[in-house]
């Protein structure tokens, strides 16, 4: 893939120039799914990492965006950081992470997540807050004195991007668009009106 038309490097630029501008969550990804019948929707998560193999982040398979992934497996992504007048949008198709990269980013998460992980019945309705914080304090006795295991529902997933949109805010609405477009092994890239 030719670096110049690769729209990698200037994703990866940009999300650095986010995280020096004192975000609280400069890697803050709106994601959007949809379910067989098409019906969309959103909600924000966490990019924990992008190379050449797409956009990671993870989540419970039981979620909603769980479940409509594993029936129609194609998502967008949209970053908007005001700091720095851009937005990126990123559509594509969603492959699983490996077992064995999930476990090692598991490791990496502070224990308290890792239990909050197990306490929750993920989406389920929840009638008293304080029913979540006995089940918290139920799996800490349970994994006490030893590593917490990755449960069998929280997962990776990748967004394989073939469409990547920069946008960036310029005087007089002028605003800029470029849209990168997959094809094969190489990215197309043309200018958009704004
Ligand atoms: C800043 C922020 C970061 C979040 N990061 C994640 C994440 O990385 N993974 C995740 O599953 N949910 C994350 N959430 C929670 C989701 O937005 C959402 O409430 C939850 O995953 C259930 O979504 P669903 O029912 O649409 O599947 C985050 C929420 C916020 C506000």
């Amino acid at each position: 893939m030719t670096r110049r038309n690769n729209p990698l490097p200037r994703f990866q630029r940009l999300l650095s120039r986010a995280k020096k501008t004192g975000l609280r969550e400069p890697a803050a990804m709106i994601l959007a799914t949809a379910d067989p019948q098409g019906r969309p929707s959103v909600r924000t998560v966490l990019l924990k990492e992008v190379d050449a193999r797409g956009f990671a982040f993870y989540t419970n398979l039981r979620s909603r965006k769980g479940r409509e992934l594993a029936a129609n497996p194609r998502a967008a992504l949209c970053f908007y950081w005001e700091p720095l007048e851009a937005q990126v949008i990123v559509e594509g198709g969603v492959k699983p992470i490996s077992r064995r990269e999930a476990d090692a980013y598991w490791a990496t998460r502070p224990r308290e997540s890792q239990i909050a992980a197990w306490s929750s019945l993920q989406s389920k309705p929840l009638s008293r807050r304080t029913l979540l914080l006995a089940r918290f304090a139920r799996y800490a006795r349970r994994f006490a004195g030893r590593p917490v295991p990755r449960p069998p529902d929280w997962a990776g997933l990748r967004v394989v991007p073939d469409r990547i949109e920069f946008w960036r805010r310029r005087p007089f609405r002028l605003h800029e668009r470029q849209l990168y477009v997959r094809q094969g092994s190489r990215w197309k890239v043309r200018r958009l009106y704004p």
